[in-house]
């Protein structure tokens, strides 16, 4: 059933990877939700994953941008803007790191890999909006929404340099959302999910165990992706207009839950 949250809005969903994917069911709900918008991944990800059939059920144009490459973002946000002219909400969806990839110990981090997960998963957040700001692309009252995950705040062993990068997403949010509320009107959040399924989530070392226990600290277990995608989409509505530089966690309450019934039975 369609609200048409989103009618009439215009914007761009960057991590679409495969139908497990956070941002792919965020596509859907937008789609139904009444939105139109472009679909960017990296080169790679069009080869290895299913773009091009969400692309199609969606009746998007998909954009290929490495989010490490200005010239890349530059391109994407040319061709959106003389699609649009102007768009009202952004998705960012994207992370990676290669240490989480080949497992090497938090204390042992791979310095370029440290430098490559900091620069995909964080500061293509900052990119992404300094290359909208300086077009000027966003509508006032324009959303802009990138995914992240508890370990910002809380040591969570496995999910290694991937812990730092969420950490400055979240800031990175908060600093820029300063500016670009005062000076647009346009807001910034991130939403911090319950683990979920997915292409990245899995790479995590013991993301089976995590997953299973936050399941059992979560009043609500957690949050499935496609519930996740319905958050996300009501950040890009109207009906969260003052809502800016907020971590907002989307999670079953696991974030607020300090030990539960089940979890002390077990010891
Ligand atoms: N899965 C989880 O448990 C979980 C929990 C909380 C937050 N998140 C966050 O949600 C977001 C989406 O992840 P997901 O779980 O849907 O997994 P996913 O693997 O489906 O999505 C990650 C996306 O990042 C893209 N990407 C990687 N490198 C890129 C680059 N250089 N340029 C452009 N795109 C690039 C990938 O192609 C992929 O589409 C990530 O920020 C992730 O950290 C995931």
């Amino acid at each position: 059933m369609s609200y048409n949250l989103l009618k009439g809005k215009k914007g761009i969903i960057f991590g679409a990877l495969n139908e497990d994917s956070i941002a792919w069911k965020v596509a859907e709900v937008a789609h139904r939700e009444g939105a139109e918008f472009i679909l960017t991944n990296s080169p790679v990800a069009l080869r290895m994953g299913q773009m091009d059939e969400l692309a199609k059920s969606t009746g998007s144009e998909v954009v290929l941008a490495d989010v490490t490459s200005m010239e890349d973002l530059e391109n994407l946000f040319n061709i959106a803007s003389k699609k649009y002219g102007k768009i009202d909400f952004i998705l960012h969806s994207v992370g990676m790191s290669i240490n989480v990839r080949k497992k090497i110990h938090y204390t042992e981090a791979n310095y370029d890999f440290y430098h490559k997960a900091i620069d995909i998963s964080a500061l293509s957040f900052h990119r992404v909006m300094k290359i909208a700001k300086e077009k000027d692309i966003m509508n006032e009252w324009g959303s802009i929404v990138a995914l992240s995950f508890i370990a910002a705040q809380m040591a969570i062993p496995g999910y290694n340099d991937m812990s730092d990068a969420k950490a400055l997403l979240e800031s990175i949010a908060r600093t820029f959302g300063y500016y670009y509320g005062k000076d647009k009107n346009v807001r910034v959040n991130t939403v911090s999910q319950s683990p979920t399924k997915t292409t990245a989530g899995s790479g995590i070392k013991g993301f089976g165990e995590l997953y299973g226990f936050a399941e059992k600290k979560s009043p609500l277990g957690n949050a499935p992706a496609l519930d996740c995608a319905n958050y996300c989409v009501m950040m890009f509505s109207d009906f969260t207009r003052y809502v800016t530089m907020q971590n907002l966690f989307h999670d079953g309450g696991f974030s607020s839950t300090g030990l539960t019934e089940a979890i002390m039975e077990e010891n």
